[in-house]
């Protein structure tokens, strides 16, 4: 049986969405709902949608709708996903889930308590690029993770409900999450961020994580860039990579390289030995399938074996916690905010 569904929001992303669960042998676009009536009626002619509105709660209580994906601005996100999960749909909302940890918690909560799906779309989560940088970190490829350093800017949208972190970091916080061992997570995070044009809030910052096993991850994210960079780079013992994700031609670069130190024996003037290693660079083939697609399909299938979907409400919120320590962090100057491990690892389970 198809999965029947209703997008809220239908501005630059939404009709993605929209396309997806038109073209999924999984779903049917069966509603859209936006306060735009012109984008509405537009997204749904372009896609053959049956209803077109501007109320969304045409389609949060509609009893042809099963499931809801959301794609307003942030700010709506945890009134409409509240108001579905109580009307009894499943949701896909995009990230980030909320715009408080508390809310975000709530709504994890009232989806369990419903049994139902409440899934993020994790966008990069689902690419072919991220999925193969798990592969190659989970078999032991890489070697042991040293580091993660990523530049995420462009002249970017500048949002009044979120900040730079709030917009982009999702992106990071979630790959990092997905590529990383279980045993691997972050106990602290230090941010710094400016707000040049003085919109109220960050427009360009940094973001550090302390990992758990000492290693750093490191995001710079920046909605004032002349030119947009989407680059990262992640350090392992054995191997190192390269993913520049505008060059589909080579997203990822595997460079055999690495650095190892030793300690020198009583003869040398130094105190340690360092080696330097540089193999081949390989760039793996990647299948080319929109990461939507894959969104689209793991949210029908979670909701009809109901289980959770590989990026759930409880990855959401752990993005949100993170992201509240970095704002602590950014109003006390850039110290480092400690996380709570108990609730990281608690809500992975
Ligand atoms: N996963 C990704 O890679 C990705 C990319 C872009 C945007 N996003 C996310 O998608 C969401 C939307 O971003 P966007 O760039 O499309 O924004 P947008 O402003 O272009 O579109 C939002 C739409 O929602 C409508 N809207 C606002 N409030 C509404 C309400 N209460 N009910 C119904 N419609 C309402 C607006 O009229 C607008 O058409 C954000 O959460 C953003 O972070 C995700």
């Amino acid at each position: 049986m198809t999965l029947r569904v209703g997008v809220i929001g239908v501005g630059y992303w939404g009709p993605n969405l929209v396309r997806n669960l038109s073209t999924s042998p999984l779903t049917e676009a069966a509603a859209v709902a936006d306060v735009d009536p012109a984008r509405a009626r537009s997204t749904a002619a372009q896609w053959g949608v049956p209803v077109a509105t501007t109320d969304p709660d045409e389609v949060l209580t509609s009893d042809g709708i099963d499931a809801v994906v959301i794609t307003t601005p942030a700010r709506t996100h945890a009134a409409l996903a509240t108001r579905a999960l109580e009307a009894g749909k499943h949701v896909l909302v995009e990230k980030p889930l909320a715009t408080s940890g508390d809310d975000g918690d709530r709504m994890v909560r009232l989806a369990a308590e419903r049994d139902l799906v409440l899934m993020m779309d994790h966008t990069f989560c689902y690419t072919s690029t991220v999925r193969k940088i798990a592969e190659l970190m989970h078999s032991g490829d890489l070697g042991k993770f040293r580091y993660y350093d990523s530049v995420r800017v462009n002249l970017g949208l500048i949002q009044d409900d979120i900040d730079v972190f709030w917009d982009l970091a999702p992106h990071d916080l979630s790959i990092l999450e997905y590529i990383l061992p279980e045993t691997i997570v972050p106990v602290s995070v230090a941010a710094i961020g400016s707000d040049p044009l003085g919109v109220g809030h960050p427009c360009l910052g940094y973001l550090s994580l302390t990992m758990s096993d000492g290693s750093l991850a490191h995001v710079h994210l920046n909605w004032l860039s002349p030119t947009k960079i989407r680059t990262t780079i992640i350090g392992a013992s054995k191997r190192m990579l390269v993913w520049d994700d505008l060059n589909p031609r080579q997203r990822l670069s595997i460079y055999d390289a690495g650095v190892e130190t030793a300690p020198a024996d009583e003869s040398s003037r130094r105190s340690l030995l360092v080696s330097y290693r540089t193999g081949d660079m390989v760039a793996p083939a990647l299948q080319e399938v929109e990461a939507l697609q894959r969104v689209v399909t793991e949210f029908a299938e979670s909701v009809a074996e109901r289980r959770r979907p590989r990026t759930d409400g409880r990855a959401g919120l752990r993005v949100l916690r993170i992201l509240e320590a970095a704002q602590q962090s950014i109003a006390a100057g850039g110290i480092p905010v400690a996380l709570d491990g108990d609730a990281w690892r608690g809500g992975r389970e």
